[in-house]
């Protein structure tokens, strides 16, 4: 078998369409511009590719976005205290803080003082709360967002029932990626470092997602023929002398007996970002 490609960056393509359609309609309607405020603390080189491709879609898309870079030895009050004032900035809609953050910051306590209402990340621990209790309104984080996306996308209606397995248990996308799927219906089991024959688990699903920041992880044998692959992992690694991205699973080989697969570059992480300008978009609407 030779899998489909899932084309994350097509579909992001649309995702990103409706919300400039959506954009300009609010502004022929001369209400205010939907706005993201991103920080960015340090100097991290990944976090800096990350926050400059958001800010990048957010123009594209007629979204205004308001940027703050914060040496990275800013105090955790000093931070605490921008977001308090973007909170109760009306002409703010969304607000993102790039992770992670520098060891003298407790980053749970930094998205705590996020206001619900502007935590397009999804990340806040109300908006996890409402996930769990299956709040179709809610904002969600990106990452499982795009997922779920391309997911409905490549499947349609029988997603419903279908065995998904989770590899990775994080806030940002193993946890979440498994209740959005459980909501749809699946049956969802989730794996990590150290569940027991962690391959024989995997070989179980029709759906694999994997999200672990582990290059090329998951070979042909943890994959059942027939299954669909989405992976979430961004790896920079050398390769003949050559830096290149890699994802979580070995492409070349689980492409071979999946039927459909997401690429390292342009699957999940062009969907994330259009995730994000969704959410922003969503955030607005619900402070309306
Ligand atoms: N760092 C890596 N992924 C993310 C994300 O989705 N949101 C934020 N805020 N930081 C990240």
């Amino acid at each position: 078998m030779n899998a489909k490609v899932i084309d994350g960056k097509a579909l992001s393509a649309e995702v990103l369409a409706e919300v400039t359609a959506s954009v300009s309609e609010i502004q022929a309607q001369g209400l205010a511009t939907p706005c993201l405020a991103v920080v960015l603390v340090g100097e991290d080189p990944a976090s800096q590719v990350y926050v400059r491709n958001k800010l990048r879609q957010c123009e594209a898309t007629g979204i205004r976005s308001v940027e703050h870079r914060l040496a990275a030895d800013t105090s955790e009050a000093t931070l605490l205290e921008l977001l308090a004032k973007m909170n109760a900035d009306p002409a703010i809609h969304g607000i993102l803080v790039q992770l992670p953050l520098p060891a003298q910051i407790d980053e749970q306590k930094v998205i705590a003082a996020i206001d619900p209402a502007k935590d397009v990340d999804g990340f806040h621990p109300e908006n996890m709360g409402r996930l769990l209790a299956g709040d179709e309104s809610v904002l969600v984080p990106c990452t499982p967002l795009g997922c779920l996306l391309m997911l409905k996308h490549t499947l349609g209606d029988s997603l419903k029932g279908k065995h998904v397995v989770v590899v990775g248990r994080s806030n940002i996308v193993g946890k979440p990626a498994a209740l959005l799927t459980l909501q749809q219906h699946c049956t969802v089991t989730i794996v990590h470092s150290r569940t027991q024959d962690i391959e024989a688990v995997c070989r179980q699903a029709d759906i694999l997602i994997v999200a672990v920041g582990r290059a090329e992880m998951v070979g042909a044998d943890w994959v059942k023929p027939g299954a669909v692959v989405l992976d979430v992992g961004i790896n920079r690694v050398e390769r003949d002398g050559k830096a290149k991205l890699v994802g979580d699973v070995d492409y070349a080989a689980v492409a071979s007996i999946a039927s459909a697969i997401t690429p390292v570059p342009g699957g999940v992480g062009p969907m994330t970002i259009a995730c994000l300008l969704r959410n922003t978009l969503q955030a607005y609407q619900q402070q309306r």
